[in-house]
């Protein structure tokens, strides 16, 4: 039996209006636009208003990526939903933007894979549809990060980072030969999960989370930055050189690397790692912060709105994060 190849057929995004510049940080934290963008890169982020939700962001997201791929709701035969901040603890937010893009009562899977959440999808939608299960898939990133940080000086080492926003793409059987999704490459490893992790609230006791936890700032992440970093600057250049080698490709092939936005500087040495030419890496967190499992699908549409990705070209999408997990796509766009 052969199996049918998938493809992305559209692509869609959505982010706040709202623009929080580094400086507009300053009224909360001891910081700096320079410090912030010399150790990350990022110049503003995007926070959304009160009362907007993340399900809101990728329900715009999807629309955007479904009318790119000439898809109606009925047309789609599962969402899979990645985010680390539904908008309540159950359920989760698939069966919401179910509810919002009004589909037939689709299957929605919510995945919890952090930063690596787009890629999962990504990599669970090419496998429904080569299995011959399903033909259409919805994959949506989404995060609202902003409702999480800790404004004080305690959270100034990782509340620069993050923004909120929305990414999706539809996933469907691939027509042509020469386009579709060649492979992908998933890995976790819990041995580091407390270096990035948010603790509270959670199942492990009763209450909950209690008012000191509250007080003492437990509602917030917390990271241990440079481990993180080191991490990431192995494991990405790694799985992007299996993820290639698995199709007998080599940096030479890659048109454009779509990686995860997470920090600049991780970026830029993952370029100086692989020896990448700088120009097939592109990267937009300069105005979006990181969008954890939102930042791929934002990247990946920014890069083709601008003539960076064409028909054909042979893109590496790659993501690390929080779990620790991380993974890549090798696709032809
Ligand atoms: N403004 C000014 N000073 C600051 C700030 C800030 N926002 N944050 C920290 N500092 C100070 C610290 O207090 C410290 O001061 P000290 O030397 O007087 O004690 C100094 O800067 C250095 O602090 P570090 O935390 O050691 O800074 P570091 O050089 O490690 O940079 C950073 C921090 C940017 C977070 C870096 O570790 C990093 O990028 N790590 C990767 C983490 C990441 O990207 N996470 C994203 C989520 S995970 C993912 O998506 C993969």
């Amino acid at each position: 039996m052969t199996l049918q190849r998938s493809r992305i057929l559209g692509l869609g995004m959505s982010v706040p209006d709202r623009v929080v510049t580094n400086t507009d940080l300053t009224q909360w934290m001891d910081t700096s636009h320079e410090w912030i963008v010399e150790r990350t890169g990022i110049e503003e982020r995007r926070w959304v208003a009160d009362g907007q939700l993340g399900s809101e962001l990728g329900a715009e997201a999807s629309k955007e990526a479904m009318a790119a791929a000439g898809v109606t709701a009925d047309g789609i035969d599962l969402i899979i939903y990645a985010t680390l901040s539904p908008d309540v603890e159950f359920p989760g937010n698939g069966v919401y933007l179910q509810r919002s893009l009004g589909t037939k009562p689709t299957p929605a899977i919510d995945i919890r894979q952090q930063c690596s959440g787009f890629i999962y999808g990504m990599s669970m939608a090419d496998n429904f549809i080569r299995s011959g299960m399903y033909r259409t898939v919805l994959v949506v990133g989404s995060e609202v990060q902003s409702r999480g940080m800790n404004l004080s000086d305690e959270g100034r080492h990782i509340s620069p980072l993050f923004g909120d926003g929305a990414g999706a793409a539809v996933v469907g059987v691939s027509d042509d030969e020469g386009r579709g999704i060649l492979s992908s490459h998933l890995y976790s490893d819990g041995t580091d999960a407390e270096i990035l992790w948010l603790e509270r609230p959670g199942w492990k006791s009763f209450p909950r989370i209690t008012a000191e936890e509250v007080a003492s700032g437990a509602l917030h992440a917390q990271m241990e930055g440079r481990k993180v970093f080191k991490h990431a600057v192995t494991r990405l250049p790694e799985v992007i050189l299996e993820g290639l080698a698995a199709n007998g490709l080599t940096l030479d092939d890659v048109d454009m690397v779509i990686p995860h936005q997470a920090n600049l500087r991780i970026n830029e040495a993952v370029v100086k790692v692989l020896g990448l030419p700088p120009e097939k890496m592109h990267n937009n967190i300069q105005k979006y912060g990181n969008t954890t499992a939102a930042t791929i699908p934002i990247c990946m549409k920014e890069a083709v709105d601008l003539g960076k990705i064409k028909p054909g070209d042979l893109v590496v999408l790659v993501a690390f994060g929080a779990g620790l997990t991380w993974g890549s796509v090798v696709l032809r766009y």
